[in-house]
């Protein structure tokens, strides 16, 4: 019964977007970024399931819509392993993994609290820097860095 349930969470799609291999840990910022919430076609979200590659892994299925590739290269800031599946007629049609954007407007907060962004009702920009191996947003407002610990979306 379990199992039967548990198939039914990531059951097949007939048309779709599938974003498959989200570590486990970001997928509700995943769904915030892609503003999932206020999506109106069937989305079927898994969470906490076996990869052997991630250990634990999310899945969001979309049905019916194919977001941007600029759209779902956002989410490579949260889940770099992500890869996306375009689904037609039950078969895989088309399988990419998202790529990290240079540059991302709007969806995170700088995290300097005196930055002009979160005292004005304006919308962040920043480039995408590596630092030590590990993703920064730069802020083009206030120069500050925002690492990967503090990413926060809006
Ligand atoms: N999928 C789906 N509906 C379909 C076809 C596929 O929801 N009609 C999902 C599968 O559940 C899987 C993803 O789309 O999560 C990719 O499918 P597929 O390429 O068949 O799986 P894998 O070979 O395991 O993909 P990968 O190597 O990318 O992990
Ligand atoms: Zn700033």
């Amino acid at each position: 019964m379990a199992k039967q349930k548990e198939k039914l969470t990531v059951s097949a799609i007939k048309n779709g977007t599938v974003i498959d291999h989200i570590p486990a840990e970001n997928l509700f910022k995943a769904l915030s970024i892609l503003h999932i919430d206020i999506m109106n076609t069937t989305i079927t979200i898994g969470n906490n399931l076996e990869s052997s590659r991630l250990g634990k892994k999310g899945i969001i299925k979309i049905a019916d819509k194919q977001p941007s590739t600029e759209d779902m290269n956002k989410i490579a800031l949260v889940a770099p392993t992500a890869r996306i599946n375009i689904i037609q007629d039950y078969e895989v049609v088309d399988k990419y993994n998202v790529k990290i954007p240079e540059q991302i407007r709007g969806i995170f907060k700088c995290m300097n609290p005196k930055c002009i962004t979160n005292v004005e009702k304006m919308t962040t920009k920043f480039d995408v820097i590596e630092k030590d191996g590990k993703l920064q947003l730069k802020c083009k407002y206030c120069e500050k860095d925002t690492d990967q610990e503090h990413f926060e979306t809006i």
